[in-house]
């Protein structure tokens, strides 16, 4: 494949040489075309050594061959990374003051953008348009990952892994075939945080997303399930992600744990599989006024009493409302002084009698809202199945593949 590698003037350039590297450790041929910018970061002989391709930045460069038209027609996939707010700004307005911008108007084939930069900059509503305009064209925009930045500084604005960004990017050109091991089963998946009202305007609630859960839900779909999706709240970027594609997929709303429970348990008497990848808060306020409660001038604030919610997931496993359901839970873990992740997870996966339990470390840029996850899938005894890292998507099929395992046997 003929693969264009645009690489913007951003410190995560360096991460650029080592997609090249995989790009072209998969028999790919690349072509890198750098900013001006990205050349004060990384220079032309590394990415002429690594691509074994010449490098040329501006439009009056080799003129005969005019590559800032052949370029991007030749191309079967253009790969932007680290694509800078700049970058950004300059494809969405469709500026071709240089090469790479010239190639992304005369690109025909998919193009995917991997932003890097910093939290503020990612966030600025000027990029979130910018983004917006490039994903409406057809752009494939990876979200950037969260993490530590070049500074001391944390937060989304990192350049996801090369091996993500290659994975994502080849799959944009030739998608995997998609097994069709579902075909005939129903499957429910929750996914999202839960709200329990304090009263009527606030809540407690969770950091959860609900894109794990999404991601299960799509990806049983496109395995052959009829799919119930029982939301609790989701973020707002994965609401315009499922706007863009939820064919297919039954999904119920709701607000708190109670109410997802009887969702659930509802879809659940026609299911071959439930997924419980919701998080579900597990105390809930014992009275929920019907007015708002005020702050009395020197007055201590009234404590909050909670009551326990049910276990939704030990009910499940527990009951099975359908003869051989399989049941599988989420274990989002932090770790603390009395054990590590997976210890949490193990104990969990005992405790909970499902048939599987996915486990993942969260807090600290990791797990929520992130489009990546790292998990480990045991069994009930706690024993480790598999693992699986990559986009939400791919951990998806790594848990469906669990599944299919367990329904074959
Ligand atoms: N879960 C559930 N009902 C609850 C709490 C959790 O069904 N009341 C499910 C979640 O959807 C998830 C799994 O149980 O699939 C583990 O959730 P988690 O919050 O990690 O477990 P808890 O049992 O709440 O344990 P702890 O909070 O003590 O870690």
């Amino acid at each position: 494949m003929r693969i264009l590698l645009g690489v913007s003037g951003g410190v995560a350039a360096y991460k650029a040489a080592l997609l090249l590297r995989i790009l072209r450790e998969q028999g790919h041929q690349v072509r890198v075309l750098p900013t001006a910018a990205a050349l004060r970061f990384v220079g032309a002989p590394t990415w002429e050594a690594l691509s074994g391709e010449p490098v040329t930045s501006e439009v009056f460069d080799d003129v005969p061959h005019v590559p800032h038209v052949a370029l991007g027609q030749g191309a079967d996939l253009v790969v932007v990374a680290p694509a800078t707010a700049d970058l950004l700004a300059r494809a969405a307005t469709g500026r071709a003051d240089d090469l790479l911008t010239s190639a992304l108007l005369t690109a025909r084939c998919p193009v995917v953008m991997a932003p890097a930069m910093h939290t503020e900059m990612w966030e600025h509503p000027a990029t979130r348009a910018n983004v917006a305009t490039l994903r409406a064209r057809g752009v494939l925009v990876i979200d950037p990952d969260s993490g530590r930045l070049t500074g001391a500084d944390t937060g989304p604005g990192r350049l996801p892994e090369p091996e993500v960004i290659a994975r994502v990017a080849l799959e944009a050109v030739a998608p995997p075939a998609r097994r069709r091991d579902l075909e005939g089963r129903t499957v429910v998946v929750s996914a999202g945080g839960t709200r329990e009202p304090i009263d009527p305007v606030r809540f407690i609630t969770n950091r959860s997303s609900g894109r794990q859960g999404v991601e299960l839900a799509r990806a049983a779909r496109d395995r052959g399930a009829r799919v119930v999706l029982v939301a609790a709240d989701l973020a707002g970027d994965v609401e315009t992600d499922l706007a863009a594609d939820a064919t297919g997929i039954e999904r119920v709303d709701v607000e708190t744990t109670v109410a997802l429970r009887d969702a659930v348990r509802a879809a659940a008497t026609a299911a071959d599989v439930v997924v419980m990848a919701a998080a579900v808060s597990d105390f809930r306020p014992a009275h929920v006024g019907g007015a708002k409660i005020k702050k009395v001038p020197g007055q201590a604030p009234a404590p909050i009493e909670l009551v326990e919610n049910p276990d939704i997931l030990a009910e499940l496993a527990r009951e099975r409302l359908r003869p051989g359901q399989r049941v599988v839970g989420f274990a989002a873990e932090t770790g603390d002084a009395a054990g590590d992740v997976l210890t949490h997870g193990r104990a969990k996966a005992r405790r909970k009698g499902a048939d599987l339990l996915v486990i993942n470390a969260v807090g600290a840029g990791l797990g929520f809202g992130t489009p990546v996850n790292d998990v480990t899938i045991v069994d009930a005894d706690g024993e480790t199945l598999v693992t699986a890292a990559g986009t939400k998507r791919e951990v998806a099929d790594a848990v469906w593949d669990a599944v299919g395992a367990l329904l074959a046997s």
